[in-house]
């Protein structure tokens, strides 16, 4: 059985909707992962909280491929993700949700591919649509039929932080097209695709980005956004759990078909 995993990012390390969770160890070539398993209505979901059960691991040093890497060990076929951004987008505000279609890059030292010349080679694959299509129009559909507020665009720019940005580099980001900025989406979303496992990520809005706001930034406003508007987000994710089929066939598993296909 091929299975859903959710990915937590700040404001989402516990495994809320999940029932008789058990925590997991497990290594991979590229180190250890940590994850829970656990039950939603008796099917099995994976839990991955990004930055460790207790917000230790900053965007930087988080160990991207061991995470995919034991996904794809342990039959997940698709990943529903969480992040907290900064809005560039006026008309994208603190509370709401976006759910992502595009990516811009600026992180710089991160083991971001599993094609790196080693275990698997030199492939270079199309990253025409980065976000899987089939699960972003179940995200979509669980919004609509919650009644809550989901953006369906938005272009994420990838930050190496841990800083946050400066308001020269908003102003120019926002020239670039970005609507939210985060530090965690790259190298996750690209690994998913190397992986052939279908990704998407849902975005909370939980401040407006440096110079876009006039007040400095702080970690804990990020923090009270997402505690006070992550209701909305458990209500998609939830509504996505019951009604995704998982094992219905994507573009996104046959990704590396043309470099033979990606096998743990
Ligand atoms: N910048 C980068 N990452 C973030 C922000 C931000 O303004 N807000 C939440 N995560």
């Amino acid at each position: 059985m091929k299975k859903i995993a959710f990915i937590g990012g700040t404001g989402a390390e516990n495994s809320v909707l999940l029932k008789d969770v058990t925590e997991h160890i497990i290594e991979t070539p590229y180190g250890e992962a940590k994850y829970e398993a656990g039950f939603f209505e008796g099917r099995e979901i994976i839990h991955l909280s990004r930055h460790g059960a207790h917000h230790t691991i900053p965007p930087h040093k988080i160990n991207y491929r061991a995470n995919m890497f034991a996904l794809k060990m342990l039959d997940v076929a698709a990943v529903i993700s969480t992040t907290a951004v900064g809005s560039l987008n006026p008309d994208y505000k603190p509370g709401e949700l976006v759910l992502l279609d595009q990516f811009i890059d600026m992180t710089k030292a991160r083991e971001g591919t599993f094609y790196d010349g080693e275990r698997y080679g030199v492939a270079h694959l199309d990253m025409s649509h980065p976000y899987c299509a089939s699960l972003r129009e179940a995200i979509l559909a669980a919004g609509r039929k919650e009644g809550i507020t989901l953006h369906p665009q938005g272009t994420y720019i990838c930050t190496e932080g841990p800083r946050f940005e400066t308001p020269a580099e908003i102003k120019a980001y926002r020239m670039w097209g970005a609507d939210v900025v985060g530090m965690t989406n790259v190298p996750e979303c690209q690994l998913a695709r190397e992986a052939e496992i279908c990704y998407a990520s849902i975005s909370m809005v939980t401040n407006f980005a440096a110079g876009i706001t006039k007040e400095e930034l702080s970690h804990q406003e990020v923090l009270d956004c997402m505690a006070e508007n992550s209701r909305n987000m458990y209500r998609i994710v939830t509504d996505v759990f019951e009604t995704y089929d998982v094992e219905k066939d994507c573009h996104c598993r046959h990704a590396a078909e043309a470099f033979g296909g990606f096998h743990v």
